[in-house]
This record gives structure tokens, C-alpha cells and sequence, in this order.
């Protein structure tokens, strides 16, 4: 099993360009089988979740060119096989096929999703949804399998604005009869992103950035074109890695916009920044002060920022508090970074993380994707080398971690 073998302390300065999000890279794909004939998106980043969704498109018939970072879809001859197991448990975004088959066949067959363990992670907002449009949802052992005779626009309230039903009944709407309403969706700029793609297809949908999305159902969709939004997260992480041990990093081809509840957050520590609209110019803070912070949905500090964050306030002078409202499973990264020498303390949904703690190098695993980016940040600021196990967790959402952090000065290298 491949390691990433990292020798800390080095100082980091240059130019790190931030890829396409993954978040909505992973619903791009699926939504391009709503196109009768084709779809081309660019900037699609190359990771191991797209590597997973290319796999699936390849059970459905569906045919694309692939070169570099832009892709080309073609869906005339779209087959509705069912999805098995050992694709749809690699992701927790391959239930988008949910919305987007039954959409175009009235029919679904899908074992059950999967994705980072940092929760329960139920899907019922989607699976109510469906049903509102008309749709009938049997569960057979791992199975999904979702019929309808006819998908009818309606108001569907979501009890929390989760990001993926928001995506999945946008999906499963855009060709049904008559207007759908989606009311406290989420509003993620990866929905704004989707919501753009499917306009680009010809989909009278309304309602971008905002908790309540108005879907004027298609009878048809093609020629869809997206450019994938820069991933808010990725670039977070390095942010965050450039205030740790940066020389002026530069973090570029990003909408600050979207980082914006970091970068407030950031100054409230003490941390001092350039901004210009789309890079971040950062270095090592010498005097990080503690905070407490809160996890929420957009435009609130993002959950999947709070592990590489963590990393950060374990060299803060003080105590900080980090409530975790989103997942309730998201410290087991924390616990590695206890092993390494920090102070952490989790209660709950509660961590306490007291800091400036020393940290050394050991070797551990990645518990899930953005735990392992806390690891490696921790890993990166540590003197002597840090390995860890199980990196292709951290490969699902990373494009070129490896090289774009080597570029900048990183002894960081995959090892077998
Ligand atoms: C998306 O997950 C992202 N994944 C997650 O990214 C991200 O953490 C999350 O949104 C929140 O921003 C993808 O886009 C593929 P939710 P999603 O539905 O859509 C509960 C990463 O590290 N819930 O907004 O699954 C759920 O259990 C990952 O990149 C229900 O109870 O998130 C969770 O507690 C991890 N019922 C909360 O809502 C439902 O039907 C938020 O989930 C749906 C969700």
C-alpha cells in the first residue's frame, strides 16, 4: 500500500494553483447524463472520486474523451444498468446517478453509497424528495431501487439544508412535469456551479446562492458546458498550511469570496494575509491566538475545513474550542495529532485544542479525507519524517498534492 513519507520544517514559498472543486466536480459528472447527446466540462480535477464516477459512466454506456483536464460526454447511447456495489460504495456522490437516472428513465437500480467515515450520514432528505416528485423508493438488501411512473414538479421543504438532496432534487426535477420549488436548500457555490451547468443545458432553473430554488421541468436537455469552480476547501488547506510555514506562499486561481468565513476567521487569530480577487499571498504567523469556532453550513466556517484548521490551532498560544454542528464523527483526526504531541481533547461535538504544542514525527494513518489533509499539514510543520498509511483517502479530493507542494519547497514523496 502506497505511504506518503514527509520530512517536516521546511519552509514553503511560490505559486499553488488550486484545481476544480471536488465537491462539485462529483456532481457535474452525473448531471451531464441528463444531456440527450452530449456535454463538455473543463477544469474537472483528476482525482481518485472522478476516476470512480468515470468507472460508473462506463456501466451506463456512456461514452467520453478524456484530455488533460477537460472532458467530453456523449449519452446517446446511455444504457439505465444497474450500479453495483463495488463503485457506488467508493463514493458518497455516486448517489447523484440517483437524480439524474431516474430523471431520465423513471428508473433506478444503486447499491448504497459511501464516502469518508465521519458520521452516519443518512439519506433520507433525498429519498423524501423522491417521493414527493412521484417516485417510490424500495430498499432491497444494499440496494436502491427507485421507480416512478411520471415525476411531477412540487414544493419540497428540506428539514436541513443539505447539500447533497439539494443537488440530487435539482437532478431528479430538471425533467419532470411542471415547476419544482425546493425550499431551505443549501446553497453551497458547488450548487451555483451545477445550477450554471444546467442552465448551459437549457434548464429554466432559478434561485442561484440563494435557500430557495425554483426548477421549471425540461422536456429535454443537451449541450451542456461548465468550467468547475475552484476548490474552496483545497485552497483553504493551503491557506491554512501557508499560515503554518509559509514565505509568502501564493495560493492562486481561487474565489476569495468563497473562503471568505476562513479569512475573517484568520484575521480574528491574528494572521495577516495579502488579498488580491483570486490569490491569497501568506506567510508563518509567529503569534496565532486562540479562537472558538463553530462549523455551519455556507456562508458559515465550512466543516471541511475544521480538520486542517485544527493543525492550525495546535500552534496557537491558548486554548481554542471547536464545535463540530455538521457530522458527528469528526475528530478521529485529532487524536493522531495527539500522537504526535498535541493537545487535543474531544467531548462530543466538542474539541478542545490547547496550544503551542511541539509536535514529532510518527507514523499513522488517514481516518478520512480531510483528517488526513490535518495529518499531512501537521506532518508538514514537523521536524523529521512523518509517513502515513492509507493515503489514497486523501488522493479522493488532492489533485497533485504531491507535486503541488514539492513545487513549493515540500520533501514530500509517495513511497510503496
Ligand atoms: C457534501 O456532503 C460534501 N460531499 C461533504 O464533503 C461536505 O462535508 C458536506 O457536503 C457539507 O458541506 C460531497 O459533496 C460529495 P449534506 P453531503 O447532505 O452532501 C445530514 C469532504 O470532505 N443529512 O449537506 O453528504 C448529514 O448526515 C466531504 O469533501 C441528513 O440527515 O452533506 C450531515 O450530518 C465530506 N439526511 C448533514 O446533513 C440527508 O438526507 C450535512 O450533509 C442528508 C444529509
Amino acid at each position: 500500500m502506497p505511504k506518503l513519507k514527509i520530512e517536516g520544517g521546511h519552509k514553503l514559498s511560490g505559486d499553488i494553483l488550486i484545481s476544480g472543486a471536488k465537491n462539485s466536480a462529483v456532481a457535474l459528472l452525473p448531471a451531464s447524463l441528463l444531456c440527450t447527446s452530449k456535454s463538455k466540462i473543463v477544469n474537472l480535477p483528476k482525482i481518485r472520486d472522478i476516476e470512480y464516477l468515470l468507472k460508473i459512466l462506463k456501466v451506463v454506456n456512456c461514452d467520453y474523451k478524456i484530455k488533460e483536464n477537460i472532458i467530453e460526454v456523449y449519452t446517446t447511447n446511455l444504457t439505465n444498468n444497474p450500479i453495483p456495489e463495488h463503485l457506488s460504495e467508493q463514493m458518497r456522490a455516486s448517489y447523484y446517478f440517483m437524480g439524474t437516472l431516474l430523471a431520465r428513465f423513471k428508473h433506478i437500480e444503486i447499491s448504497f453509497p459511501g464516502g469518508c467515515n465521519i458520521g452516519a450520514r443518512p439519506i433520507d432528505l433525498h429519498i423524501k424528495g423522491f417521493e414527493a416528485l412521484g417516485a417510490t423508493v424500495t430498499i432491497i438488501k444494499n440496494k436502491y431501487i427507485i421507480d416512478a411512473k411520471e415525476l411531477k414538479g412540487t414544493t419540497i421543504h428540506l428539514d436541513f439544508p443539505s447539500v447533497g438532496a439539494t443537488i440530487n432534487l435539482m437532478l431528479a426535477s430538471s425533467l419532470a412535469k411542471g415547476t419544482t420549488i425546493i425550499e431551505n436548500a443549501a446553497c453551497e457555490p458547488e450548487i451555483g456551479n451545477v445550477i450554471d451547468y444546467l442552465i448551459s443545458m437549457g434548464l429554466n432553473i432559478e434561485g442561484k446562492n440563494t435557500n430557495r430554488i425554483v426548477i421549471k421541468g425540461a422536456s429535454s436537455l443537451d449541450n451542456g458546458f461548465i468550467s468547475v469552480c475552484p476548490d474552496r476547501i483545497e485552497a483553504s488547506t493551503y491557506v491554512i498550511l501557508g499560515a503554518l510555514i509559509g514565505n509568502n506562499l501564493k495560493i492562486k486561481g481561487i474565489n476569495t469570496e468563497f473562503i471568505k468565513s476562513l479569512l475573517d476567521t484568520l484575521k480574528t487569530c491574528g494572521v495577516n494575509f495579502k488579498e488580491l480577487s483570486n490569490e491569497i499571498i501568506i506567510s508563518k504567523c509567529n503569534n496565532i491566538k486562540p479562537i472558538d469556532i463553530k462549523t455551519e453550513v455556507y456562508p458559515g466556517f465550512p466543516t471541511d475545513t475544521q480538520p486542517p484548521f485544527v493543525t492550525l490551532l495546535t500552534q496557537a498560544n491558548g486554548t481554542s474550542i471547536i464545535t463540530e454542528t455538521i457530522y458527528e464523527s469528526r475528530f478521529k483526526f485529532a487524536s493522531l495529532l495527539n500522537e504526535m504531541g498535541a493537545n487535543t481533547e474531544s467531548n462530543g461535538n466538542i474539541l478542545k485544542v490547547t496550544g503551542p504544542t511541539k509536535l514529532s514525527p510518527k507514523t499513522l494513518y488517514t481516518p478520512d479525507l480531510r483528517g488526513g489533509a490535518a495529518l499531512v499539514l501537521a506532518a508538514l510543520i514537523t521536524k523529521g519524517t512523518t509517513y502515513l498509511d492509507n493515503i489514497s483517502l486523501i488522493l479522493r479530493g488532492y489533485e497533485d498534492i504531491v507535486e503541488k507542494l514539492t513545487k513549493v519547497g515540500a520533501k514530500i514523496s509517495v513511497i510503496e
